[in-house]
Parts: C-alpha cells; structure tokens; sequence
C-alpha cells in the first residue's frame, strides 16, 4: 500500500511532499476519532521499553532531528507510534535556511542528500508551541508519555567563536519544555559549524550548557551529536571529553559528506551538489561508530544510533553495537508510516 502512495509522492518536490504529507495527516489528525484510529493502527507493541538517562522511553524508536524542526506534528507522530521525537535544529533566532531546491532523493540508493541550512523558526516560536503541546498532553492524560528531545544549534550569522552563546540561549529557552537536549555541532550545512567539534570549542559549549543545568531545578540531560565523517583521533577526543565532563550521551551518527559507493550516477550527483548524504549509504559508517565508542568508552556513554535504519534488522544491528536508543529519518521516507511498528515487532534489547 505504501510503496504505491511512495511512488506517487516521489512524482513531486520532497521538500513540498514532506510539508503536504505531514499537513494532511495533521488534518486527519484534528478528528479525534480519525486520530485514534491511526494510533490503533500504528501503535507497536513491545515490552523493550529502555530507561536512558533517566528517562523511561515507551519504545526505543525515535525520529531523528531535523523532521519536525519546528516541533509542530507531536501529536501526529505520537499517533505513529514513536516513543520520541528529537526537534530542531534550533537556533536562537528563527532563519530561512538555504536556498531550494535543498533536499534531494537518491532512490537508486534509498538515500537523500539535503543542505537545508537550519530553516527554522527560531526559539521564540518554538517555545509557544511546546508550551501548547505539552498542555494539551497533560489534559489528555497520557500514561505512556513521548519523550522530546531539543536538537539545538547556532545561528548562521553568529560567529564560531560566540557560538556557545547561541547554544547557551537555545538551552535556556527551551529548557522546560524538552527531556532531554541534543548539541549539534555535526551539520555539513552551516558553514565553519563542523569545526566546534574540535575539542576546546566542545568543552566550552558542553560545560557552559552544563553549568546553566545545575542552576536549574530540574537537570536535563545533555548529549552531543557527531558526524561520522570525523577520525578515529577526533572521535576519541570526543569519547576522552564525554567521559572527562560526564556527558549523558551521544548521537552517532548526523549526515555524511562522503559520496562514496553511490549507485546514482555521477551527473545526478553533481548537478544535486553540496549536502549531507543519509539512509542506506550511512548505515555501516554509523554502526561502526557506535560500536567504537561503545568499546571504548566500556558502555559507559549511552549512544543513539542513528544513521541507515530502515528495518528491524538495521535496529537491532545498532542495538547490538551498542546503541541504548536508535533514530530514523530518511527510513521514514522509505519505508513509510508503519516504520515503528515493524522495528519494535522484532527488535529486543543487546544480549
Ligand atoms: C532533510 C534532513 C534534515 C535534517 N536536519 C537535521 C537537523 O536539523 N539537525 C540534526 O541534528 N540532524 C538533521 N538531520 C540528520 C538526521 O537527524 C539523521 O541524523 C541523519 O539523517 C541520519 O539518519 P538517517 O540515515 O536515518 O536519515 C537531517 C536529515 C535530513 C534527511
């Protein structure tokens, strides 16, 4: 059924396609009935219901950031059956993104190239709609809560060396309305961006965001996300820190910009240009990477993998590299709204 609505969406602009199919089923989703009639359908139904960083995940499949960047289709992606939804990137101030085209499908591949650029509303707006989610949840009485996490970033005009300030604004902002944040510092999109993951400008960030936790009442968890085009030498940076500041997590891995072992032809490749490669290309390179800090760090820092997760089987390869939690995105795409469901029918917890 969906391979079929697949290959008619895939008739049109992906950019187009994305906002008019989550629109619809927002739509859709404003009837209660309808609403919990496409929950019945998707809800999965599994007992591997980590708890990670203190938070308590009512299944291990999230969706990765960058899909719902300005948090407004909660409530739809619940009814999918996620049991969290990263949102953002967001930046301190709302921005337009790159120039379009800026998301690309490379079906040959099962694979997308974006350069999206942080579109985003800004924290400001994003704030208000949290604010109105979360009280709606807490009238509809939601026993098995969705997790929220804040994938946070800079804006493009911003400086890297004031970087940390727009982390730091992001933070506060949205500090009592996510579970748990996500630094990105890992997007191939905002030019100089990848270059804080340097080890001085990671510390600064993470410590300075760590040190506005304890202030308040209640600390969330702070997890980094990397990029896997990063050496061996620059992960183990990031695994000696992670261990040194006591980080809650990390995120392995964000898009690639590695254009290698592409089935789609080199002309489609050059005219699409510049952008972070994802889906099916990107698995190996992030399991690998999950595994690496999993051994290095002794299991000590809790991973997500993310990165090429189309189907159980991918899931559970993550899982058994050592990721606490796993993420789609283009999966989603691929693969279509029943992702979650068919994930949890078989995957079980790293024996
Ligand atoms: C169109 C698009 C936009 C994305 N935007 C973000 C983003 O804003 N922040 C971020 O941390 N990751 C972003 N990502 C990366 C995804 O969250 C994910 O880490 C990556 O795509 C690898 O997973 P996948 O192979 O399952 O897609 C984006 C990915 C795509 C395809």
């Amino acid at each position: 059924m969906y391979n079929l609505l697949r290959s008619i969406l895939f008739l049109f602009d992906p950019e187009k396609v994305h906002y008019f199919s989550m629109d619809s089923l927002k739509f859709l989703c404003r009837i209660k009935f309808i609403r919990n009639s496409i929950a019945g359908i998707f809800q999965p139904k599994t007992s591997f219901q980590p708890t990670v960083f203190n938070l308590k995940f009512k299944n291990p499949v999230g969706l990765g950031a960058g899909f719902d960047k300005n948090a407004k289709y909660l409530t739809e992606l619940e009814a999918l059956g996620f049991g969290f939804v990263e949102i953002g990137t967001v930046t301190p101030l709302p921005q337009a993104g790159n120039d379009k085209p800026r998301l690309f499908r490379l079906p040959e591949d099962k694979a997308l190239i974006n350069r999206m650029g942080f579109n985003n509303d800004g924290t400001q707006i994003i704030v208000e709609r949290l604010k109105n989610w979360r009280s709606k949840q807490q009238t509809t009485n939601n026993k098995q809560r969705l997790i929220i996490g804040g994938n946070i970033g800079k804006n493009k005009v911003t400086p890297n060396e004031d970087a940390w300030k727009d982390y730091e604004i992001c933070f506060n902002a949205l500090h009592e309305y996510v579970d748990y944040f996500v630094v990105n510092v890992s997007s191939p999109n905002t030019p100089g961006l990848r270059e804080l993951q340097e080890k001085d400008s990671l510390k600064k960030i993470l410590t300075t965001l760590q040190a506005e936790n304890v202030k308040k009442q209640i600390q969330k968890p702070i997890l980094l996300k990397i990029a896997p085009d990063l050496t061996w030498e620059q992960i183990d940076d990031v695994i000696d820190l992670s261990l040194e500041i006591k980080l809650d997590g990390l995120v392995a891995c964000n898009t690639t910009i590695d254009r290698n072992k592409l089935n789609t032809n080199n002309s489609t490749l050059n005219t699409i240009d510049a952008g972070g490669l994802s889906g099916k290309p990107a698995k190996d390179k992030s399991t690998e990477i999950v595994n690496y800090i999993y051994k290095k760090s002794n299991g000590q820092i809790p991973v997500i993998g993310s990165g090429g997760i189309f189907t159980a089987a991918d899931a559970q390869e993550k899982i058994n590299a050592g990721a606490s939690l796993i993420q789609v995105w283009t999966g989603f795409i691929y693969e279509g709204p029943a992702i979650v469901k068919n994930i949890c029918k078989s995957l079980s917890p790293k024996k």
